[in-house]
């Protein structure tokens, strides 16, 4: 391996301490901790593991947490309804409502009804506008992390070309909207792509948000890029691992993050971030009202 591994454990750990202390200085200022609720729908296993943690990583970072687990036959009325009281809780400062949301539920209307200054995933069409117009407001985990590791890593994107395999709503199209602003030249790959491998070949930053084991062979990453993993899949062994076929890869990359240990540590540690950053929006638009 020659690439160097971009350690997200050790960053996602220094970025949880810096929200610790905004944390304990929110609480300082304001007689309350910065609170974040987190909304499960039924019991989908890999999301209990997220929420679990996330809830976990709140408290250790002086952020009190609220959950509310609803059962997986819960009608969208009564999600809604559960957003709009968290919406008007003074005690809450981000809402997450863990994603995918049962069958026939409609996820866009779910999301639509956070409060965008509340949104934490910074899903809503208010905040992916604002990231899109370069003013980032709430900016979505997963694609911030990337950006702070690359930073922490002294990886300087401007001018590089960057390609994102994916294009959800959740990671690719953010992550493209992160890497714009950032000023690198953009190419975001999906299911319409007419030549992935020339796509990924060109690659001085590759983001690989696919969801298939594996999916990308290491022999397709250009000698010396950045890697960012964000897939995080079950091998047929039963251990995790991500989108872009690590040992090959590893072997010809600069960067490279590991899975785990890469993004999955910062996209919590942003999630956390967002929560303080929404606590301190919430008191300045109320201070000026
Ligand atoms: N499901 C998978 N990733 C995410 C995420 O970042 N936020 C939410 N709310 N659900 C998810």
């Amino acid at each position: 391996m020659s690439a160097k591994l971009l350690d997200g454990k050790a960053v996602a750990a220094r970025v949880r301490a810096e929200v610790a202390q905004r944390a304990a200085q929110f609480a300082a200022r304001h007689g309350r901790r910065p609170g974040l609720a987190v909304v499960q729908v039924g019991e989908d296993p890999a999301s209990s593991v997220y929420v679990r943690n996330k809830r976990r990583s709140s408290l250790e970072a002086g952020i009190e947490s609220f959950a509310h687990d609803l059962p997986a036959n819960a009608s969208e009325p009564e999600i809604l309804a559960v957003v709009h009281a968290l919406n008007r809780d003074d005690r809450v400062d981000g809402i997450l409502v863990q994603l995918p949301l049962p069958k026939g539920v409609n996820a866009d209307r779910v999301m639509d009804a956070v409060d965008p200054l509340k949104d934490v995933d910074g899903f809503h069409p208010v905040n992916t506008g604002l990231l899109a117009q370069k003013r980032p407001r709430l900016r979505p985990c997963t694609p911030f992390g990337v950006i702070r590791l690359a930073q922490e890593y002294g990886i300087a994107l401007t001018g590089l070309r960057a390609t994102v395999v994916g294009a959800s709503n959740i990671v690719g199209r953010p992550m493209a909207l992160e890497l714009l602003l950032a000023r690198a030249t953009v190419t975001v790959c999906h299911t319409g792509t007419r030549d992935l491998r020339a796509e990924v070949e060109r690659a001085e930053v590759l983001v690989a948000a696919v969801g298939k084991a594996g999916f990308i062979p290491g022999e397709w990453v250009r000698p010396g890029a950045a890697v960012f993993d964000v897939g995080i899949n079950r091998a047929p062994a039963g251990n995790l691992v991500g989108d872009v076929e690590f040992e090959s890869a590893a072997a010809r990359a600069g960067w490279i993050t590991p899975v785990p240990g890469g993004l999955g540590p910062m996209t919590i540690a942003m999630l956390l971030s967002n929560a303080v950053d929404a606590a301190n929006f919430r008191a300045a638009a109320k201070s000026s009202a």
